[in-house]
């Protein structure tokens, strides 16, 4: 079996592999991001098939971690309660194999197996990752933990790097709102440290994403503008021209983690994107021109007057201010010198749309999303008119 743990050529590759990164932190010409041509020719690399457990796996980015996968040859076990079904890339699903139990309180199906790595999707309570590492960690060779760049808020600083410091515990005296933010980034941070106590920093993989989109998405806050824009007429845009914007494609962020895995790199990295510094306007422009559509954008800049009808946020956009200062201000030179790549915005875009599109939403949620009584273009609807109001007045 394939072992991270023991092979020398594995770690004169993880030892190789931090010495590349920090010399590109420090801006060596020969070590500039690679492009996409670039990384296609180290992906003909050759690597070992390997054994993978995710757990979770039949949501948003376990599928797509699946079909990669599979395409590159490894196997894949799932573990779910059996309760969430996938809803895209659904044919592969007769090619993994699928245990059954609960994070909670039932692990029997993983007791007496070996994998070569395990990716934790569904570590969403601290004491269930201290669980699956401490139970794995004599029979898995590495954890991948999928975590969150969560762990940095409240995010006042830009320029967020990996060593920056993490909310450790939630502290007291703040709202509902806040606290929601604070209790997710300090699980997962402490998740971050229960799979290094078990598995040890030398076989420990964190991974930690901006907001994901793609096809799949289960949460609609990104899919709203590649499903929106192309409606065309009157478009609400919140947030200034040059208020930072990030997000990353979850098929980038999938097929990344299988390639680090058979590349056998360790470490801790910001999993952010798009490649180059983008402000609001930017992101819109790029959307539209995923489309062809006749679009009328109000530009609302006015950050007071959004604040006053409650939109701080519409996903990439969140509105810089306080805790959310840096959101959308984290570094990811690491992950890009780790062979991180990006789709274009336009093929992310057009694929949300024709996911979108395919049949697989039903009334009540498409109606939600856009032209339903309660839906974001009614609401649209009534910020540009309170807008058009405070300009004439
Ligand atoms: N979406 C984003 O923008 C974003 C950004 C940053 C980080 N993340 C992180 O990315 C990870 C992956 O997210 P995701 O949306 O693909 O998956 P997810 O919603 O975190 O996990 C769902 C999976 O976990 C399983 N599951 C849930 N409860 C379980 C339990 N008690 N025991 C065993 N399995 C259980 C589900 O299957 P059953 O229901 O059948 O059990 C399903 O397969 C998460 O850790 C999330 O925090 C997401």
């Amino acid at each position: 079996m394939n072992n991270f743990l023991k092979h020398q050529g594995r770690r004169k590759f993880v030892s190789n592999s931090f010495k590349i990164s920090a010399l590109a932190a420090m801006g060596s010409p020969l070590l500039a991001r690679p492009s996409q041509t670039e990384e296609k020719v180290n992906l003909t690399q050759k690597y070992e098939p390997l054994k993978i457990l995710i757990l979770g796996g039949t949501s948003f980015l376990g599928p797509h971690q699946i079909a990669y996968a599979l395409e590159r040859g490894h196997q894949i076990t799932t573990f779910t309660r059996g309760k969430t079904k996938p809803t895209i890339h659904t044919d592969k699903f007769d090619h993994v194999e699928s245990l059954v139990g609960d994070r909670e309180d039932n692990l029997e199906a993983l007791k007496g197996r070996q994998w070569d790595a395990v990716i934790d999707n569904s570590g969403h309570r601290v004491h269930w990752t201290e669980k699956t590492a401490a139970l794995l960690k004599d029979s898995v060779d590495a954890y991948l933990y999928t975590s969150s760049t969560g762990v940095f808020y409240p995010y006042l600083t830009e320029n967020i790097k990996e060593d920056t410091q993490l909310v450790r515990k939630v502290p007291a005296g703040i709202n509902e709102e806040e606290k929601l933010e604070y209790d997710y980034g300090v699980m997962k941070t402490n998740s971050e440290l229960a799979a290094q106590n078990n598995f040890g920093k030398d076989r420990t993989l964190i991974i930690r994403p901006t907001y994901m989109m793609g096809p799949g998405d289960r949460t609609d806050r990104f899919t709203y503008w590649p499903i929106r824009i192309p409606l065309g007429g009157h478009v609400l845009i919140p947030g200034k021209e040059n208020d930072p914007v990030q997000y990353i494609d979850v098929r980038d962020v999938a097929e990344w983690m299988i390639r680090l895995l058979e590349k056998k790199t360790i470490g801790t990295f910001n999993t952010v994107g798009p490649p180059s510094t983008t402000g609001m306007h930017g992101f819109i422009y790029g959307v539209h021109g995923s489309f062809s559509a006749t679009c009328d954008f109000i530009m609302v800049e006015d950050h007071e007057f959004l604040k006053k009808l409650d939109i701080y946020w519409s996903i990439p956009w969140i509105m810089p201010i306080g805790n959310n200062f840096g959101s959308a201000r984290i570094n990811f030179e690491a992950a890009v010198s780790n062979g991180l790549t990006y789709r274009p915005l336009a093929t992310s875009c057009q694929d949300i749309y024709t996911w979108w599109h395919s049949g697989i939403i039903d009334k009540e949620r498409n109606e939600k999303l856009l032209m339903g009584k309660n839906g974001l273009m009614a609401k649209e609807k009534e910020v540009i008119s309170a807008w058009k109001k405070k300009v004439k007045d």
